[in-house]
């Protein structure tokens, strides 16, 4: 089969790598991918929104299944394009990947269907949304409606800064269209995880559970960004809260889609707050995290590409979806700067070396190749995964890789995994 994958980061290289075990594979294309993905696949310089391009590019190539990577082009509506035409292509609709791509959407569906999520308002009015600010009180949350990029959520731990949010979003429209809308949210406290689920609208299956570490630097201090570094399973998730999340969020949000006549098959990504009072939904994304993927997707034990065909089908019921039970932890190498200004075009060294560790994958971002030379091209530019016996093993893994590599200004968190360390030390 020939599979065209599209998007350029740490998620599509490990969609290409995953997806290249596969016997059936015969040919895999990224769009536009980086100099991780061209040792595996062919690269094509289309960007993720071009649809039309992407489609033209499918239809001369003969690809049988194009993957998405990005929200952008799903909330475009690159799928409804892709079947108008008769190409198979793994993700949700236009409509029904508004989960990701309205906020206000998704927390309606989950209001109207009683899926736990944090009490909210929703406003087309900045002056409305501050005086319910000003009532409330701090800590308080703020999002965007629309796509921002992960920049849409504001956690205000005072009233100033979600005032401050509001006028950022509605007033100044740094967001565009997206902040036509805000949504004002209960703040509540809880330990953060990702469940991934694949569906076909029917049958759900769940991947590893994983977390994320959104800030910049170490025990989660500074900005966010677009994730510094994952672990998979995570712990807080146990054996009893994952059925729990099955029976009360996932199946109940796909059957919630299906009953609004917006049937729902691809990714469902929902991050969650693990309260005292049980898990709740913080959003919900259309396709695998970065770089929850690049912690997931290697603790899958099945072939991706019959999974990734199964629910394009619908009949997932007739594939095995077995997890590993082992630890994998991915640490992200950013360049100097990020999640601000940033140089690119350092020259990376170590990578080799760095993947001769037993257990040791690196998935690259922001990368590309010039001459013989690997150089960073981006914020994001590595996720340097290891899998191990368990969560310490795959932690020193990773570090030991990492240390490995080298480029001028390079960042990196040291204690990614740690929170999983102490909650399994803690018992
Ligand atoms: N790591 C967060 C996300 O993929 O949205």
């Amino acid at each position: 089969m020939k599979v065209l994958i599209v998007g350029g980061g740490g998620r599509e290289h490990t969609l290409a790598w995953k997806i290249g075990q596969s016997s059936k594979v015969e040919r895999i294309y990224v769009s536009p991918g980086n100099a991780g993905t061209s040792r595996i696949a062919r690269s094509v310089s289309i960007e993720p929104t071009d649809i039309d391009a992407l489609v033209d590019f499918a239809c001369k190539e003969g690809v049988d299944l194009t993957v998405v990577g990005p929200e952008a082009p799903l909330v475009k509506g690159i799928v409804d394009r892709f079947e108008k035409d008769g190409l198979m292509i793994f993700g949700p609709s236009k409509r029904a990947a508004q989960i990701e791509g309205s906020k206000v959407f998704a927390k309606e569906l989950m209001r109207k269907y009683d899926i736990p999520t944090p009490n909210f308002e929703v406003f087309e009015s900045p002056n409305e949304a501050i005086e319910y600010i000003e009532a409330k009180g701090a800590p308080i949350v703020v999002k965007a409606d629309g796509l921002a990029a992960g920049k849409g959520s504001i956690i205000a731990m005072e009233v100033e800064e979600a005032v401050k949010a509001v006028e950022t979003i509605m007033v100044h429209r740094i967001f565009g269209d997206s902040g036509n809308k805000v949504i004002v949210e209960d703040y509540i406290e809880g330990e953060e995880a990702t469940i991934t689920a694949l569906t076909d609208g029917n049958t759900v299956v769940t991947l590893a559970s994983s977390q994320d570490h959104k800030r910049i630097f170490d025990d989660d201090r500074g900005p966010n960004t677009g994730g510094m570094g994952a672990y998979a399973p995570a712990p807080v998730i146990t054996r009893e809260l994952s059925e729990q999340i099955t029976q009360r969020i996932v199946t109940p949000t796909i059957n919630a889609m299906e009953a609004e006549g917006i049937p729902y098959k691809g990714v469902l990504y929902a991050g969650l707050m693990v309260t005292n009072d049980g898990p709740q939904v913080l959003e919900f994304n259309c396709r695998f995290g970065d770089p929850e993927s690049q912690v997931v997707l290697p603790l899958l034990r099945a072939d991706l590409l019959d999974l990734l065909i199964a629910i394009s089908d619908g009949r997932l019921d007739e594939v095995g979806c077995e997890v590993d039970t082992r630890a994998a932890v991915c640490v992200v190498i950013a360049s100097g700067g990020y999640p601000g200004s940033y140089e690119k075009g350092k020259e990376i060294s170590g990578l080799d070396q760095a993947e001769e560790l037993e257990g040791v994958v690196v998935f690259h971002a922001g990368t590309k190749t010039e001459r013989d030379k690997i150089l960073t091209n981006g914020g994001r530019v590595l996720g340097v995964t290891a899998i191990g016996k368990d969560i310490t093993t795959a932690i020193d893994r990773a570090y030991e890789a990492v240390r490995r590599i080298s480029f001028e200004g390079m960042h990196y968190r040291q204690d990614i995994g740690y929170k999983a360390l102490k909650r399994l030390q803690e018992g």
